[in-house]
């Protein structure tokens, strides 16, 4: 079977990445929300941080690839549709690179502030920030915000994508999709 890569749709390394990215970023924001329910300082609490730290570590190594994946393929020409349509799309896009890079790093440094290193598969990553716990508050106050801004980012990201499939029936979806999917 040959797959056809055409200039109507994202690049492969694009729709790898972007794909590859959203059960990461689910399960980051799952482990978080399934926290709640597990007992204080019990293994599945403890487990489940370490998952959310792993994986949000992979976002972070996920995003420089989707970086160098979109300067290496151009984006597919634009389907149209109204200015602000468009500006939003961007907007919002552009807001998910940012929660991509920063959410990971202020976990990093909300833990580190707190006195924690991260370790991750037998690595100690270096501690960015010395022990301060007002810093660490205010680190986990801006990571908190940012996420719960990610959560509207994202829903918007996702009910325009369903929007121009099932509503506006135009290529939107397809075009973040190998062309063997048509
Ligand atoms: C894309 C990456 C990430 C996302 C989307 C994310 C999202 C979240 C969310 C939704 C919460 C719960 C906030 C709340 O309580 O309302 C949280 C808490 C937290 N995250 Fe992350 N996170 C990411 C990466 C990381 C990384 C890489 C680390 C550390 C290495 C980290 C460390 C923490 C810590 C320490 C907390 C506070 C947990 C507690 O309640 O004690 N996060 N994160
Ligand atoms: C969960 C985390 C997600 C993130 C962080 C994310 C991020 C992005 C970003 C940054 C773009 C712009 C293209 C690029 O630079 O890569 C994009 C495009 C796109 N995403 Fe997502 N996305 C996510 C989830 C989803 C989901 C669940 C869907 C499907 C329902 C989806 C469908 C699309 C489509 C169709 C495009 C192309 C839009 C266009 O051509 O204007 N994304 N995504």
């Amino acid at each position: 079977m040959t797959i056809d890569w055409s200039p109507a749709r994202y690049g492969y390394k694009t729709i790898a990445i972007h794909w590859i990215t959203v059960p990461l970023i689910i399960a980051v924001f799952a482990t978080m929300e399934l926290k709640p329910y597990t007992a204080k300082g019990g293994e599945l609490r403890e487990t489940l941080m370490f998952w959310h730290y792993l994986l949000g570590l992979a976002v972070l190594a996920a995003v420089w690839f989707r970086v160098a994946a979109r300067r290496m393929e151009s984006a597919p020409p634009d389907l149209g549709g109204p200015t602000w349509k468009r500006a939003m799309a961007a907007l919002t896009h552009r807001f998910l690179y940012v929660l991509m890079f920063i959410m990971p790093v202020l976990g990093w440094l909300a833990l580190n502030a707190k006195g924690q290193g991260v370790h991750i598969a037998g690595l100690d990553l270096p501690m960015l920030v010395e022990k301060n716990e007002s810093l660490a508050r205010l680190l986990k106050q801006w990571h908190q915000a940012l996420a719960n801004a990610g959560y509207v980012a994202l829903a918007l990201h996702v009910l325009a994508v369903l929007y121009h499939q099932f509503v506006a029936r135009d290529r939107t979806l397809l075009r973040m999709m190998p062309a063997s999917a048509e």
